[in-house]
């Protein structure tokens, strides 16, 4: 073998081979060769690679399924929101729910009751954009971490931080993962949004993510100065989106979708009105509502999984529904934190 081969023709030789493997196996230049194409570019795009040329194909074939179902969707182009291939799409819908969301559902304990602060407002403005008061910090990415909770917790507490003391300052998730241990909270393993707020009062405060980074996984609780704080928190009364708008008139609101369909993962733009249910699994921050020129009422959503998903991270919603929780369930568990 020596013979027939030196060392650097060998290493040319696996080099190639290497390269061939992590390029294009048979099967995808079978295919149709603009789906090839469009993989092609979306690896390049998001800066993809897999382990093996069988974990490629395996994910080629994802990709296939789920761009399908997307542009089958906007080809019938009636509805009021669009899909779009964004850096999911190589993912089958359960190992998105399994590692992307992380809302608690409650199951049979009963929803809590509060005092509820705004139930006396009587005018709330047209439309509301807690962004263009300055009160939201960029979309951030849960990454693949069950934290969703302290995301939408975390939203909601900057929001209110900035309206009472004209701050903002974007805090630490990663305090709630590593150090809100002791409850119904498990870091990557999903938690409540109630029991983050119980959580930062009890320590009087929470530090910034500047100074506790966010590490996408569960470890040892560090202590860092704390940078916010609040004084105890209030549920929205369920089921009334009339309540949630006086809420959300007032100041950004954590709560909870069903965001199981496929529709939810490749939201691109528009207003939102799938086919979802009740089963919310996902905690996301309200921080607006508006109308648009047509006339559809349509909530403003801060979702976490970053700028790249939906309306840079943010979807608009339909707002008052027929169904007294409201689209995909989303006036079933509102609360907010109180400065
Ligand atoms: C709302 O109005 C009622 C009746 O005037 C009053 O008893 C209640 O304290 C008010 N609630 C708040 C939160 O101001
Ligand atoms: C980080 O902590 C220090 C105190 O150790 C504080 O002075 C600083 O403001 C904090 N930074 C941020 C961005 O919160
Ligand atoms: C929803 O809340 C509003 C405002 O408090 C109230 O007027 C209305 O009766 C409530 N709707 C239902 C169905 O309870």
């Amino acid at each position: 073998m020596a013979s027939l081969c030196s060392r650097q023709c060998w290493f040319a030789f696996f080099l190639v081979l290497a390269i061939w493997a992590n390029q294009a196996t048979p099967r995808e230049l079978h295919e149709s060769s603009s789906m090839a194409e469009r993989y092609k570019r979306w690896l390049a795009k998001y800066g993809k690679s897999y382990r093996s040329a069988g974990e490629r194909q395996r994910r080629f074939q994802i990709f296939k399924d789920n761009v399908e179902f997307i542009d089958s969707f906007n080809a019938k182009g009636h509805k009021t929101y669009k899909l779009g291939i964004n850096k999911f799409a190589d993912q089958t819908i359960a190992e998105f729910q399994a590692t992307h969301k992380g809302y608690k559902r409650l199951g049979s304990k009963r929803l809590e009751k509060t005092s509820f602060k705004y139930e006396n407002v009587t005018v709330v403005p047209p439309s509301m954009d807690w962004r263009k008061k300055g009160a939201v910090t960029p979309v951030k990415d849960q990454g693949n971490c069950l934290s969703c909770w302290a995301f939408s917790a975390v939203a909601a507490i900057e929001g209110i931080i900035k309206i009472t003391t004209g701050k903002l300052i974007s805090l630490s998730e990663q305090e709630l993962l590593d150090c809100d241990t002791k409850g119904i909270n498990q870091g990557c393993k999903g938690g409540l949004m109630e029991d983050a707020f119980k959580f930062i009062i009890s320590k009087k405060g929470i530090s910034s993510r500047a100074n506790y980074t966010y590490k996408a996984n569960q470890g040892t609780c560090k202590k860092a100065p704390h940078e916010a704080k609040i004084k105890r928190y209030e549920v929205v009364p369920a089921n009334n989106e009339t309540k949630l708008l006086m809420a959300v008139a007032n100041q950004p609101v954590s709560v909870c979708v069903d965001s199981r369909s496929q529709d939810f993962t490749y939201y691109e733009n528009g207003i939102f009105m799938g086919d979802c249910g009740t089963e919310v699994d996902h905690g996301v921050t309200i921080v607006g509502y508006g109308t648009t020129s047509e006339g559809i009422k349509y909530w403003l959503v801060k979702n976490s999984w970053g700028d790249d998903w939906g309306e840079n991270g943010y979807m608009r919603i339909k707002r008052d529904v027929a169904a007294k929780e409201g689209l995909c369930a989303i006036a079933t568990d509102s609360s907010y934190p109180i400065a």
